[in-house]
This record gives structure tokens, C-alpha cells and sequence, in this order.
């Protein structure tokens, strides 16, 4: 699978640094094939180098989705030789197979890709007041994502994973949410941001967070709503890390570190 998701790369349209392989189901929907053109999923085996990540970005997209955060349908399979691998379903192709048009937050603001983490979430503001047809409402989404991907000590947000999308009827949205992980689970030394709010990568306050909102034009009571919502979400998050399928060594890691950014919100 690995040499096969090596091979791909470069030949699919799907950058990232994790290796990819382009899938589609097969004409009587009873399994997966590999597809190097028109695939509609995208199945991101375990890296070499960390353990458990399939397993980690299923359950952080399931947090996110238990906060209201729209994500594509994604699971987990488990391959031949046992191992498991993370499948999500593109969100840039229609029934017919028709591609929408996919920008992300790097190529919109110019900046070439290895400058992807010279971000900040103002900035990501910023290109949203710029291209969103609805900038009020896209810009609450954005902020419910930074806020959560936080919350999950992801260190990895970046402006390649932020993109808008032109829809059918040609308006400029966000696109559902991909690339969440708790990278705190396999990098403990990892404590930053990859993109940082009011100037700061980590040790971020409740009040900084109220302030990024004011920055990004959210009104203080839909702000502390959203922090409220974030912090409402505990109980059933600890249930979802306790029924993961992550080791139990991990489950109370990342039960310890969402109860201790939930402890920072209040
Ligand atoms: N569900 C999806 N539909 C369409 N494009 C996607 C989807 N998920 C990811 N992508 C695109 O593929 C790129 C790489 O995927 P990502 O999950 O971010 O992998 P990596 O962990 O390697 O960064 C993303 O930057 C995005 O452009
Ligand atoms: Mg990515």
C-alpha cells in the first residue's frame, strides 16, 4: 500500500505530506478499487513514522463533527494485512463527476507552499472577507474550526488545510473540514499552533479568544456562545475518545488534554 501511495504521488490531484492513494467503488458498490483518474475517496494509509494516525484524525473529525463542524462521510478500513487506513470521500465531485473548484488558503493569499505555515487565523479572516460569498457566516465557520482544532491540540492547521469552493451555483464557500488530528498524541512535544491568533502560538487565553473573535467581526455573545458550545461538548467527547479506537494509553492522553483546554475556556 505504501508503494502504491508512493507511486501515486505526484500523478494524483491531491497534495499533502501524508502519502495518498485515489480511490472509487466498484460498479456493484462491493469494494474499493484504486483509481488513478475520477477516484471519489481518498485513503491516507498509517505513515511509517507515527502510530495510530488513521485511528487519531477518525476520532478528531468525529469530535468535530460532535460540535457541529460540517466534515465529509470518512471512516476507517482495515486492509489485507490487517492494518488500518483512513478513508474520506472527496468533497470536489459531483454525482456526475463533474470538479468544482477547489482554492486553498495558500494559493488564495499568493503564497507559494512552503510558506503554508506563514499564516495566522487574522489572516485567514482577512482572505475570507476577500473571496466568501458570505463572509459573516464563513468566517463563524473558520472560527469554530480554529477554536476546535485547538481545543484537540492540533498543531498542524495550516493554510493548506483551510479551502473554499466554488459551488454549483457559483458561490464561494468553505469547504467541509479534513486534516484533524491531535498532533499532541504523537509529537508530545508539539504545543504550537501552526497558525497563531492575537500573535500567539500556544498558552492562549479564554480572552484571547473572545478578542480574535471581536477581530473577526463575531459578536461577544455569539463568541462566548461558541467557547460555551466548545465546552458543553466534554462529556460526550470523553465517551468518543473512551470508544475510539485508539490504545488505551492514547485514550486518556487525549481525554487529559481536551479536559485541560475545556478547563482554560470556562
Ligand atoms: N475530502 C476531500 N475532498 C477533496 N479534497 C480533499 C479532501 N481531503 C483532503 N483534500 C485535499 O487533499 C489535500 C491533502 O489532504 P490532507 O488530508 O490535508 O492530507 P495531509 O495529511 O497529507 O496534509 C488537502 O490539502 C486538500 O486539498
Ligand atoms: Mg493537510
Amino acid at each position: 500500500m505504501m508503494g502504491l501511495a508512493a507511486e501515486m504521488a505526484g500523478k494524483m490531484s491531491i497534495s499533502g505530506v501524508q502519502e495518498k492513494v485515489s480511490l472509487r467503488l466498484s460498479d456493484d458498490k462491493s469494494r474499493f478499487e484504486i483509481a488513478p483518474t475520477g477516484g471519489r475517496y481518498i485513503l491516507k494509509p498509517e505513515p511509517s513514522r507515527f502510530a495510530f494516525v488513521p485511528q487519531n484524525e477518525h476520532l478528531t473529525m468525529r469530535l468535530a463533527e460532535l460540535v457541529g463542524i460540517e466534515v465529509p462521510p470518512f471512516g476507517l478500513v482495515e486492509l489485507k494485512d490487517k492494518a488500518i487506513a483512513y478513508i474520506i470521500k472527496r468533497f470536489d465531485r459531483l454525482d456526475d463527476g463533474t470538479k468544482l473548484q477547489v482554492e486553498d488558503f495558500c494559493q488564495l493569499d499568493e503564497k507559494p507552499i512552503r510558506d503554508k505555515y506563514q499564516g495566522s487565523g487574522e489572516l485567514c479572516v482577512r482572505i475570507l472577507r476577500k473571496y466568501a460569498t458570505e463572509p459573516l457566516i464563513e468566517i463563524r465557520k473558520l472560527f469554530k474550526v480554529l477554536l476546535f482544532s485547538w481545543w484537540a491540540s492540533n498543531g498542524d492547521q495550516h493554510l493548506k488545510n483551510f479551502s473554499l469552493i466554488r459551488t454549483p451555483e457559483g458561490r464561494w464557500r468553505l469547504t467541509p473540514a479534513y486534516d484533524l488530528i491531535c498532533t499532541r498524541l504523537p509529537i508530545p512535544s508539539d504545543r504550537d499552533l501552526a497558525m497563531p491568533i492575537c500573535g500567539k502560538k500556544n498558552n492562549i487565553t479564554k480572552q484571547q479568544w473572545l478578542d480574535f473573535a471581536k477581530y473577526a467581526g463575531i459578536p461577544e455573545r455569539a463568541a462566548v456562545r461558541l467557547l460555551q458550545e466548545q465546552i458543553d461538548a466534554l462529556e460526550l467527547s470523553l465517551r468518543f475518545i473512551e470508544s475510539s479506537f485508539l490504545p488505551d494509553d492514547l485514550k486518556i492522553q487525549y481525554q487529559d488534554i481536551v479536559q485541560h483546554n475545556t478547563a482554560l475556556l470556562r
